[in-house]
C-alpha cells in the first residue's frame, strides 16, 4: 500500500479539545473557534458532544455552539452522541454526522460511559438505525485500542472484536484511538490491522493521544498502511475527563507541517491554522501544544 496523496483531517479541537477545560469557556469563543477552523481549510469538525452535562459540564451548551455556527457548504459538523436522548438532542441542531463511542477494554467504558461494551452497542444500535434513516452518516469512535488507563495493553483481538460489533450494528466509518496516548507505531499497527478485518481502509482513522509525543510516528506507520483519514486537535488541546494524566490529541498544526513537508495534499492553509491555535490558547492564557506552530510563529515574529 503506498502513502495516501491526499489526507482528510477532522478538526477534534472543539470537542476532544475543550472537554476536558475546567473553566467553562464561553460559547462565543467555541463558535469563534470553529469559524477560524472552517476558514483555515478544515472540512470536517466535531462540534460538541450530547452527553450529560453532569458528567461533562463543558459540552453543556452543545445547541448553542451548533445553533452559532454560519455553517459553510462542503464543510460537514458532527457531535457525540452515546445514546438515544443524545441523539434526540443532537437532531435539532441537524449534525451531518454522529459518532457513537465505545471502548475496548471494559473498565474503560464502565467509566466513560457507564455501561459494559455489551451494553454500549446495545445502546448504540437504535441510535445508529434512527441515524441513518435520517440521512445522517454515523462514525464510530473505538477508545483504548493499544492500552487502558486501568487495565493496560489491549490485545488486538479486543480492537477486532470491537470493530466486529460496530460493523455489525451499521457505523459506517470507525476511529482507531489511542486514548491515552501510549502507543507506539508497531502496537498501533497491529490495532489498525484488528479493525481493518471488519472495516475497508476507506472507512478507518486514527486518532491519536500524544501522551508519550508517540504520535506522529503512530500517524506515519498508519498512512504507510494507506490510512489517509485522522483526527487532529488544533494547538493540540485536549484529553479525556476518564483517562487521567493523558493530554491532547496530536496537535492538527504538527500532522499539516508533516504532511505537507511529505507532499501530501490535505487543503488546509498552516498559517491560518495556526492562527485559529493561536486564538485559543490566547484565551486559554498557555501556550500552544504544536512544537511546529511554535517555530512558525517564533519564524513570523522575526
Ligand atoms: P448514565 O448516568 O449512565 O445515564 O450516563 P442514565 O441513562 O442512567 O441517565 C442518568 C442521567 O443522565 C439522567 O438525568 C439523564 O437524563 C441524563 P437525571 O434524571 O439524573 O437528571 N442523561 C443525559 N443527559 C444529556 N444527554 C444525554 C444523556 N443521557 C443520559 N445524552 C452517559 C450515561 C453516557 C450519558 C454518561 O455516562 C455520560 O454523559 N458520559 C460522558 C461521556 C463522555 O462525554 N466522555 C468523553 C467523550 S469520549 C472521548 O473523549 C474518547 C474519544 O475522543 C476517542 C478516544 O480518544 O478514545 C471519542
Ligand atoms: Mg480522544
Amino acid at each position: 500500500m503506498s502513502i495516501p496523496s491526499r489526507v482528510k483531517l477532522v478538526e477534534v479541537g472543539p470537542r476532544d479539545g475543550l472537554q476536558n477545560e475546567k473553566t467553562p469557556v464561553p460559547t462565543a469563543i467555541k463558535i469563534e473557534l470553529v469559524h477560524r477552523l472552517q476558514a483555515a481549510g478544515l472540512t470536517e469538525i466535531e462540534v460538541t458532544s450530547f452527553v450529560s452535562p453532569k458528567w461533562v459540564p463543558q459540552m453543556a451548551d452543545n445547541l448553542d455552539v451548533m445553533a452559532g455556527i454560519n455553517r459553510l457548504q462542503g464543510v460537514r459538523y458532527s457531535v457525540l452522541t452515546p445514546n438515544l436522548q443524545g441523539f434526540a438532542a443532537a437532531l435539532t441542531a441537524k449534525p451531518d454526522e454522529i459518532v457513537v463511542f465505545a471502548s475496548a477494554s471494559e473498565a474503560f467504558s464502565q467509566k466513560n460511559i457507564n455501561c459494559s461494551i455489551a451494553e454500549s452497542i446495545e445502546r448504540f444500535a437504535p441510535v445508529v438505525d434512527a441515524a441513518r434513516a435520517a440521512g445522517i452518516y454515523v462514525r464510530g469512535a473505538m477508545s483504548c485500542t493499544v492500552g487502558c488507563p486501568y487495565e493496560g495493553d489491549i490485545a488486538p483481538e479486543r480492537v477486532s472484536y470491537l470493530a466486529g460489533l460496530m460493523q455489525g450494528i451499521g457505523v459506517q466509518h470507525v476511529g482507531v484511538a489511542d486514548t491515552i496516548g501510549v502507543g507506539t507505531p508497531l502496537k498501533v499497527r497491529r490495532a489498525m490491522e484488528a479493525t481493518l478485518k471488519h472495516f475497508d481502509i476507506n472507512d478507518v482513522s486514527g486518532h491519536f493521544h500524544d501522551t508519550y509525543g508517540q504520535a506522529l510516528a503512530n500517524t506515519l506507520i498508519c498512512l504507510q498502511m494507506g490510512v489517509w483519514q485522522f483526527d487532529t486537535s488544533v494547538a493540540g488541546l485536549g484529553g479525556c475527563p476518564y483517562a487521567k494524566g493523558a493530554t491532547g490529541n496530536v496537535a492538527s498544526e504538527d500532522v499539516v507541517y508533516l504532511l505537507h513537508g511529505m507532499g501530501i495534499k490535505t487543503g488546509i492553509d498552516l498559517d491560518l491554522l495556526i492562527d485559529a491555535g493561536q486564538f485559543i490558547s490566547d484565551f486559554l492564557g498557555r501556550s500552544t501544544n504544536s512544537r511546529a506552530a511554535k517555530a512558525l510563529f517564533n519564524k513570523r515574529q522575526a
